[in-house]
């Protein structure tokens, strides 16, 4: 980060959250209060506040949260000095430049300019295509029964006969051929020098969520090979984190997303209402891929070609998507290859239907293992039962287990009670292995409830002294900012307890002290802990219990790990003891 805390602070206060987020999302005001439909996932019926005492949002559905500088880098897809810039232009704050170092601004200017020689090659190609010249490239398009409209949605283009034409427009633009090297649309030669990579052939430009043009694909009109050429990964084109169409997918506000291979695919699922489709585009899904999807959606519904190929990609993406939270099903659309002519032969409607009977991907995982045993043998079809039941064991929750043993039971010719059996024993075997010592982690995780239970409490108090200042003086007698049990909860404790030393509270400054928006998150949501009470009075026994807690858990903790010859520490835990039961006593006022 090159910029000081203090210019930080300066552009974020400057910039009321309310006012901001107002201009991307219709905000309608409920007690102290904002909310609206969340950006971030599809719903119908408002989660996402905005309070203008915190300067922070949260949604109360997906758990997306920040301060207006989190807000910006989410929703334009921008780097932090990126939504840093745009806000303090929207204030009039003068960014420091110096405060650039000499490295950091060189990729600041080369990227700047990498992206504007895209964005003037996809304008060449564009206006191509609607040359003379481009005029097989254009029937091409339209008889693969792509309309006007959509070939302009998708700004496709036609890169022409001449294998210097791009070049030779950009050097009139007076580009240097360093910066063309560096853009991606250049291949350099001994012999040649530099020419163009996309020659004859049409072209679709890639553009990130922000509608900016970052890459191409070129493909031949006919069989030529290779069938399609893509830009090389440049300063401004990742492919494991870009997906082709999440600029209007993104929009589309759908429940679930769909998935798909290539661009012609995108694009005509987009032409037939299908706005919720991306392509991860020749590379196989990544866990990148995954996090971005999971920014807008809960669920992907895989569109993979029907072959073998697509098959192994849906396999390895199920279980990336699911690390992510992602829940994933599968559209299968045999007889037909992909989407694109999946809906040319058969149209909208029954695209649609195939949606609604995608296959739900851990019984697609199960028929494509059971492909692999010979069902007509008795032995085979042990194995196979002793694998699926070994896969369903895998199920955190009892509930997942008995649904999928339903399915599975419906399905294959086994009994429920059958296979519960078969999976009840791999569960004991599981844990006859682990009968070792537990650790302090394992135990942990073996009471997740409980521990689950303590740091709710914690994070109620967190958000209880952004909600309610007043309170510090009695939660602070109390609780010190290392008696909370999570790093993190540690840390932002400290922070707030400095800051009510120095004066106010200021929860939106202490996001700008995370440069991880996932960890933006999760300060936020420390900051937006909810419980459910009737009225005031409820509210206040609340407040007093749940220090009752949170204290109490403390003391557990420390005698647990006292040392029984250590006679102060043992004089201070009886101390403390008794002034646990003064809390029950105290008097709570919000
Ligand atoms: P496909 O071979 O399935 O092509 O490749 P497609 O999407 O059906 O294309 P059309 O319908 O024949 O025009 C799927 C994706 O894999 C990448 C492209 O992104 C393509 O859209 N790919 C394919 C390449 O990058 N290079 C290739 O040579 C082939
Ligand atoms: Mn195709």
């Amino acid at each position: 980060m090159y910029y000081s805390d203090d210019v930080i602070e300066e552009v974020r206060s400057r910039n009321d959250i309310v006012d901001v987020i107002s201009g991307y999302v219709k905000l309608q005001r409920k007690g102290s209060s904002y909310f609206g439909l969340c950006p971030f996932h599809s719903e119908k019926s408002p989660s996402f506040s905005v309070s203008p005492g915190k300067q922070m949002y949260y949604c109360f559905g997906c758990g997306a949260g920040g301060n207006v500088l989190t807000f910006i880098m989410e929703y334009e897809n921008f780097t932090f000095p990126e939504a840093l810039k745009l806000l303090a232009d929207r204030a009039g704050v003068a960014l420091p430049e110096q405060e650039y170092s000499a490295e950091a601004r060189r990729q600041r200017d080369l990227k700047e300019s990498v992206r504007e020689i895209n964005k003037m090659a996809a304008q060449y190609f564009y206006f191509q295509l609607r040359s003379p010249q481009g005029e097989r490239a254009l029937r091409y398009l339209t008889d693969r029964g792509l309309s006007d409209e959509t070939i302009k949605r998708f700004g496709l283009g036609y890169a022409g006969q001449y294998s210097d034409a791009l070049y030779r427009y950009l050097k009139g633009k007076g580009i240097s051929d360093q910066l063309l090297k560096e853009s991606g649309l250049m291949q350099v030669n001994e012999k040649q020098g530099m020419y163009d990579k996309f020659w004859n052939r049409v072209m679709f430009p890639i553009m990130d969520a922000n509608n900016k043009v970052i890459g191409f694909g070129g493909r031949v009109m006919g069989d030529g090979k290779p069938k399609y050429l893509n830009s090389p990964e440049t300063v401004i084109f990742d492919k494991s984190r870009n997906l082709y169409g999440l600029n209007y997918a993104r929009t589309a506000k759908k429940r679930f997303m769909l998935v798909c291979e290539g661009y012609m695919d995108v694009i005509s699922m987009h032409q037939a209402g299908f706005t919720n489709a991306v392509a991860s585009l020749g590379t196989a899904l990544t866990s990148q891929h995954a996090t971005l999807l999971k920014r807008y959606t809960d669920e992907v519904i895989l569109t993979y070609d029907s072959d073998e190929a697509g098959i192994r990609a849906a396999l390895r993406a199920i279980p990336l998507l699911k690390e992510a939270g992602i829940s994933t099903k599968v559209l299968h659309m045999e007889p037909y290859k992909d989407p694109d002519e999946f809906i040319k032969a058969l149209g909208t409607e029954a695209f649609q239907e195939r949606i609604d009977h995608a296959e739900n991907s851990f019984l697609f995982e199960v028929s494509v293992i059971q492909k692999s045993y010979d069902m007509k043998d008795p032995d085979g079809k042990t194995r196979f039962f002793q694998a699926v039941a070994a896969k369903i064991a895998e199920f955190e929750m009892e509930i997942e287990r008995e649904n999928y043993i339903e399915a599975i039971a419906g399905r294959y010719q086994i009994s429920f009670e059958g296979l519960r059996k078969m999976v009840a024993n791999v569960l004991m075997q599981g844990v006859a292995r682990r009968k070792a010592p537990i650790s302090v982690a394992q135990q942990r995780q073996a009471r997740p409830e409980k521990e689950d239970g303590i740091l709710t409490s914690q994070r109620l108090i967190l958000t209880w002294l952004t909600d309610y200042p007043q309170l510090f003086a009695t939660v602070s007698s109390y609780i010190r900012p290392e008696d909370f049990s999570d790093e993190l909860y540690c840390e932002v404790a400290s922070m707030l307890y400095a800051q009510r030393k120095e004066g106010a509270v200021n929860p939106a400054q202490i996001i700008s002290h995370f440069t991880d928006p996932e960890q933006q998150r999760a300060v936020s949501q420390l900051f937006h802990t909810e419980v459910k009470v009737e009225n005031p009075r409820e509210m206040e026994k609340a407040v007093r219990e749940t220090i009752f807690k949170v204290v109490e858990h403390t003391i557990a903790q420390k005698s647990r790990s006292l040392d029984p010859a250590d006679i102060k520490g043992l004089q201070e835990l009886v101390d403390a003891k008794r002034r646990l039961q003064e809390i029950r006593k105290l008097h709570i006022s919000l």
